[in-house]
């Protein structure tokens, strides 16, 4: 199956894509981790995106497009995939579909995680992700058994530089403006489905199980 997570910043696409992607045995493809991933490694990519990702704009689609298609050659993604964090824009839709139509193949399911702007900013000035596997917490709502140490593998977390309340409002932003009208275009092409993600993981999670289930 081949599903892409839609939603503000915040809405929790990591933090479901990473457990749904375990439990229906699909690829996670976070274009904010391969980039992030990027910037730590120093790569001539990281040093491109880095200033972007620090003002909470968007990277330019030729470098975003390029790492995409990239991590579509990996053999993981033969039993489908849980798209996060891309498409951003309709150029990148529009690109994705393109990819796809390559491949034979075309997205199944989009799931717009519908969340408000006070449940943002309270879930991400409080989130915690850890340096070396990932894995995200939240002093509050998720925290972990130590604090400031990874529950997976003990490593150290850290504060993420655009998850501060400056930064967050011009994501809000360039989400309203960008990345909204991709609602439009995937309830057009009959494969968006929404729900309501201000509850718990807990909750959501079993939302979105059942859509994928009816889909
Ligand atoms: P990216 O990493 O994709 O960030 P984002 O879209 O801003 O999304 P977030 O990661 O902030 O939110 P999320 O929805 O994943 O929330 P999470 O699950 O972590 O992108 C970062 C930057 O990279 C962009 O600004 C841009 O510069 C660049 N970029 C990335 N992709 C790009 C693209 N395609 N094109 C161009 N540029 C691109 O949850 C947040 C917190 O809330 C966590 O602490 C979590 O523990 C907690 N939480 C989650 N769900 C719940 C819940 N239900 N209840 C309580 N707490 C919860």
């Amino acid at each position: 199956m081949r599903i892409i997570l839609l939603g503000p910043p915040g809405a929790g696409k990591g933090t479901q894509a990473r457990v749904l992607a375990e439990r229906l045995g699909l690829a996670h493809i976070s274009t904010g981790d391969l980039l992030r991933q990027n910037v730590t490694s120093g790569t001539d990519l990281g040093k491109e995106a880095k200033g972007h990702m620090d003002e909470g704009a968007l990277v330019p689609d030729e470098l975003v497009n390029k790492m995409l298609g990239r991590r579509f050659d990996a053999p993981d993604i033969k039993n489908g995939f849980i798209l996060d964090g891309y498409p951003r824009n309709l150029n990148q839709a529009k690109e994705l579909d393109q990819i796809l139509k390559e491949k034979s193949s075309g997205i199944d399911l989009v799931i717009y995680l519908n969340t408000s702007e006070a449940v943002i900013v309270q879930r991400l000035t409080g989130r915690r992700v850890c340096k070396s596997c990932g894995a995200n917490f939240h002093i509050k709502n998720m925290p972990p058994k130590a604090e400031g140490i990874c529950d997976n593998c003990s490593s150290a977390l850290y504060q993420r530089n655009d998850d501060n309340v400056e930064t967050i409002k011009t994501r809000l932003q360039v989400y309203d403006n960008v990345s909204a009208p991709l609602i439009s275009y995937y309830t057009q092409a009959g494969k968006l489905k929404r729900l309501n993600a201000d509850g718990g993981a807990g909750p959501v999670l079993e939302k979105m199980v059942r859509l994928i289930k009816l889909s």
